[in-house]
Formats: C-alpha cells, structure tokens, sequence
C-alpha cells in the first residue's frame, strides 16, 4: 500500500507524516511539500517559536526510517500532480496542502486570489490525476475547515443537513457561509470533492479541522519537533495567547470574545487521519467534524491564564482589543462531533494541550519577545 501525504512539511503534514512512518511498516509513504509556509511566515516578518529541521534535513531524518520518501514539487502544476501519482499509484492520498490563513488571505485582491487559485487547483490537479490514471478507488482524505460553517443558530450538523421544503424531504450538503477568502476555498474544495464522488465514486473523508491546538506529539519533538507559529497572520488563537501570556504581554481577545470556536489537540488531529488511513473499504462521502466542541474565546483566555500560572509560575492580564475579524462576537457554537469520536475515542483535553505548549515554548521567550510586534495585525490591509 502506499499513502501520499501532501504539505508534509506543514504544522500538521510533519507529525502525520511521522506517525505513519511509525504505525505503517510494510507500507510506502510519500511526503510531498513546495514549503511555502516557511516563505509564508518569513514574508510577513515572522518565524516560528521553536526552531525547525531544514528541508533537506527533514528528508534525511524520515527517508532514514525506511520505507519514506519527501519530495519536493508545488500541487499547482498540473504535470507535477499526473507524475506523483503515476509514480507512486496511492491508495490514501491525506491531503493537508493549502494556503491555510484566513488573515493572510484577506490580506488584498492579490492574496485572495493566490489562496483560493492555490488551494483549488492543487485540490483539482490530485482529483483528476485520479481520474485520469484510472485510480478512482483511491481513499482521498482531505482536510477542509469546521469554518465553512459559519455560525449559524442551530447546533452544526456533520456535513449534511435534512431539509424539509414545501412538502418536500432531502438530506443535502450543509450550506457554505464561510467569513474568509481563505475559508471559501475550502468550501470549494468540497463542492469539486463531492462532485467528484457522486460523479465519479470516488471515496472521500472529508475532515472539518477545528482550530489545532499542541506543540507536540510523540514522533515531533526536540529536534524533530513541527513549527509553532505565534503571529497575527499563522498564529492560531490558541498559540498566539500562550506565546503573549508567556512573555507577560497581555492576552488579546478580539472585541467581546463570546463567541464559541471549535478546537481539536494536534494529537488528536493527527490520530484521526492515521485512523482514517488505516480504514479499508471506504466507499462514501464522509464527514468529520474534527473538534472536542466549542470554548468561548473569553473562557480560552481564562484557561491560558490559570495554566501560565501553573505551568510557570506567571501572572498575566486579558485585555479586550477591537476586533479585526467581521465576525459574530456572541455565538453559542453547538457543533456535533459524533462521526470524529468514533474514529478517535475520547478527545484530548484542551488543557493539557496548552500545558504541554507552556513546557515546550518555555524556553523560546528570547525569540517570541522578539517578534512581539507580530502579535497584532501589521496595517498590510490598508
Ligand atoms: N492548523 C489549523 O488550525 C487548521 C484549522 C483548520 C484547517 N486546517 C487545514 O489543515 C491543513 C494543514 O494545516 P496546517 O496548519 O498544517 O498548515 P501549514 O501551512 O503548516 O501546512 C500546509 C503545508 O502545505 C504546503 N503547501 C501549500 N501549498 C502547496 C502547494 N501548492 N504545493 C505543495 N505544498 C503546498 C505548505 O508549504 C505547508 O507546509 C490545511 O489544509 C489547513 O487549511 C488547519
């Protein structure tokens, strides 16, 4: 069997692409990567907390343990993709490639473009490479976002919703109502996925990835550890919150902070696309909402607080900043998980995730206080 990994050098492509090295032995995986985070986080003046292998020694490091192969090619090239899966004929494509900002992509026209044309046609060139190779019988296992969304009232369904109109009963994909660019390309991908199951069969594991949370997993730490971002553009809330708190700056919550998001431990992230990898005879449109559940930001904040003072010993402020997202800031986010706990059993803790964070980043203060000027938007919009 072989198993194709796309963005393998990203935040979660590296643990996954080790934790399949470590659970698959018999098995071929391929990491594939352009590194385009890296150029990413450093054109907006950035750099992740913790320091990372560089590409080359990423590559020795998983080709050393048997069986892995990383290459190097951008999923826009339509000849790169038909080559990659010609060669290597997958069985489970895990594909976790993508421009995966919301900020970044409403940066301007320029941006909202580059995301959309990246993450879209990187998406359609691995479609129809299947197609056109005859390998429809492939596992195509995506990740999209549990922002397609939006926020609606009504506890969010697993993908689908019944819909009852005029006398008439169907079950039908849930709506799009995503707030960014970025999210948008994401509901794209899903309507050319679903397109491509229903006209084509082929098998899809469509996973809403919540905000992932972690700094590490049992394969990435140390030297091998995945990157930590901590900026206003890459920085997930969760992260940015426990690098502010960390050098005493103080936590920023974006307006009234009463809005729910959904969250998921990189752990937990990472064990369900193993799980979903392991799988055999997949042959629907599934869809897994790949979350614990819903925290209010204010109460985010609060978590992060009282662990900094375990953790380490540090007592920080929350401090309410206006908000520049266009988004709700009173939400009661219901979201429903059950497809995502049959796959990975009871869910992590999110605060054992962010103690974990607190011991790993620990000794990074230098670098983040640093580039605490990142924390908050740069005026790039204007
Ligand atoms: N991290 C989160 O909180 C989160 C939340 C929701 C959804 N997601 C989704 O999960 C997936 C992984 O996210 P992540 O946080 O690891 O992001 P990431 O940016 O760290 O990883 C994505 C990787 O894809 C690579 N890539 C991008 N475009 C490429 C292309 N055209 N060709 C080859 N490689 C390319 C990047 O270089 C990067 O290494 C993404 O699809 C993202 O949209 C992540």
């Amino acid at each position: 069997m072989t198993i194709i990994v796309t963005g393998a050098d990203g935040y979660v492509g590296w643990p996954v692409l080790l934790r399949l090295a470590e659970t698959f032995h018999d098995e071929r995986i391929v990491g594939v990567d352009n590194f385009a985070r890296r150029r990413w986080v450093e054109e907006i003046g950035c750099v992740s907390a913790n320091p990372i292998l560089s590409p080359a020694e990423r590559r020795k490091k998983v080709e050393d343990l048997g069986k892995v192969s990383f290459v190097e090619g951008d999923l826009i090239s339509k000849e790169f993709v038909n080559m990659l899966v010609r060669v290597y004929q997958p069985d489970v494509i895990i594909h976790l490639a993508a421009q995966p900002s919301a900020p970044y992509s409403q940066i301007s026209w320029e941006k909202a473009v580059y995301t959309q044309y990246n993450n879209n046609v990187s998406t359609l060139n691995l479609l129809w490479a299947l197609k056109e190779n005859k390998m429809l019988d492939a596992h195509f296992i995506a990740a999209t976002t549990t922002g397609v969304y939006g926020a609606p009232e009504y506890p969010i369904p697993e993908g689908f919703i019944e819909v009852e109109y005029k006398g008439g009963k169907d079950i039908v994909p849930h709506p799009h109502m995503a707030g960014s660019f970025y999210h948008m390309s994401k509901c794209n991908d899903i309507n050319n996925m679903y397109l491509a199951h229903k006209q084509w069969g082929l098998p899809v594991s469509d996973v809403r990835v919540a905000i992932v949370t972690g700094a590490t997993t049992e394969e990435a730490k140390g030297d091998m550890a995945t990157r930590f971002d901590f900026d206003f553009y890459f920085g997930v809330v969760t992260h940015r919150f426990c690098a502010q708190a960390l050098i005493g700056y103080p936590i920023t919550v974006y307006g009234k902070g009463l809005q729910g998001k959904p969250f998921v431990t990189l752990e937990d992230c990472v064990k369900s696309f193993v799980e979903l990898a392991k799988k055999k005879d997949v042959d629907g449109y599934d869809v897994y909402n790949q979350t614990l559940g819903a925290v209010k930001i204010v109460e985010l904040a609060e978590i992060i607080r009282e662990a900094a003072e375990e953790e380490i010993g540090l007592e920080v402020e929350i401090k309410h900043v206006p908000n520049p997202r266009v988004e709700k800031e009173e939400h009661e986010m219901v979201i429903e998980n059950d497809n995502f706990i049959k796959l990975v059993g009871k869910p992590m803790d999110l605060k054992e995730a962010i103690g974990d964070i607190f011991r790993t980043i620990e000794d990074r203060k230098k670098i983040i206080e640093s580039y605490k000027d990142r924390f908050l938007p740069r005026g790039l919009e204007k």
